[in-house]
């Protein structure tokens, strides 16, 4: 892990949640999974593709019902984050994914959130929550789920746009995207992860999207790299996610060095640590290993994820000093 405090940008709680955590939650809540036990879980951790994982991630969410589940995946994460060198993370999570399970969204944000303020105190990690819309679910859910979001005035600091990608362009979340830009949220999208690079320009130009989420495909067009360089748009880039999920071959495929070298603003982060093979310190370990990562651009890394999360200046400047 980079010496430098490092920000993660691309995490959703829900990919925290890990086969231990798994059966300790079914057990509290009195619930019956459907593997035989712990080594059956850890036998389906293999994907072919992204939706094979999707399948995977929300069938395990079943276990997640009061505010306490939710808390208690929030502080394992982040205790865990911490120890990695984590000092600030902004969190994706699902609310759909919940709602639509009959959980209350209060109750998720409330879980979320007391976890999220304890831990500052506790672990020194600041943090910033964002939802994010399931894209293969109907555009009205979304607007919906921003409707109330709005309404509970949710600790939110963003939105975001995650699950199935390939027919589902951000196109169709125009309006609901420019709905939350007017509320004074901020604005990401997963875009050329397996969707290609015309989704990435129209996360930017039709959803205003001020970081990509993964972005990797972006390199299929030199225009667009040239856009991202130009305008200094983050792409939060998940090595070891895009090898789980077969965006590349393996690791030494990576394009995360030419992403450098083109002068892309890229950040490293774990997007699903529990299902992925770990966390934020996994994914450098790894690079460097595998990739021959080294200081100065694990440094660079970890100074272009201060610069690229939405924390105060003061905060930025904090973290870009100790
Ligand atoms: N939800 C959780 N992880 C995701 C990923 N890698 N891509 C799209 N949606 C996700
Ligand atoms: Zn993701």
């Amino acid at each position: 892990m980079a010496a430098t405090p490092y920000a993660e940008l691309h995490m959703h709680i829900e990919g925290a949640l890990g086969p231990e955590l798994i059966f300790a939650l079914a057990e509290r809540n009195r619930m019956h999974l459907p593997y035989s036990g712990l080594a059956d879980l850890e036998a389906r951790y293999e994907f072919a593709d992204l939706q094979s994982f999707l399948d995977l991630y929300f069938a395990n969410m079943a276990v997640l019902r009061t505010a306490e589940d939710f808390a208690d995946l929030t502080r394992d994460y982040l205790q865990r984050a911490a120890a990695a060198g984590v000092r600030h993370a902004e969190i994706f999570f699902d609310p759909q994914a919940h709602i639509s399970r009959g959980v209350p969204l209060q109750v998720v944000l409330d879980g979320i959130f007391d976890a999220l303020a304890a831990s500052e105190r506790e672990f020194g990690v600041s943090s910033g929550l964002i939802a994010a819309f399931l894209r293969d679910e109907p555009v009205h859910d979304a607007e919906e789920v921003l409707a109330e979001l709005l309404r509970l005035r949710a600790p939110i600091i963003g939105v975001g746009l995650d699950s199935a990608e390939v027919g589902y362009p951000p196109t169709l979340f125009e309006d609901v995207f420019a709905r939350a830009r007017a509320e004074g949220l901020h604005v990401v999208a997963h875009a050329g992860e397996e969707g290609p690079p015309e989704y990435i320009w129209q996360a930017l130009d039709l959803l205003g999207a001020e970081r990509i989420d993964h972005g990797v495909r972006c390199l299929e067009d030199p225009a667009l790299v040239q856009r991202l360089v130009d305008e200094e748009i983050p792409l939060t880039v998940c090595p070891l996610s895009n090898v789980c999920l077969r965006v590349v071959d393996s690791l030494e495929d990576h394009p995360l060095r030419t992403m450098l070298q083109a002068g892309l603003r890229v950040t490293v982060n774990s997007d699903d640590p529990a299902y992925f093979g770990g966390d934020i310190g996994a994914n450098f370990a790894q690079l460097r290993d595998r990739l021959g990562l080294t200081e100065d651009e694990e440094n660079l890394l970890a100074r272009n994820s201060i610069e690229a999360s939405f924390a105060s200046p003061g905060r930025k400047a904090e973290l870009l000093r100790s």
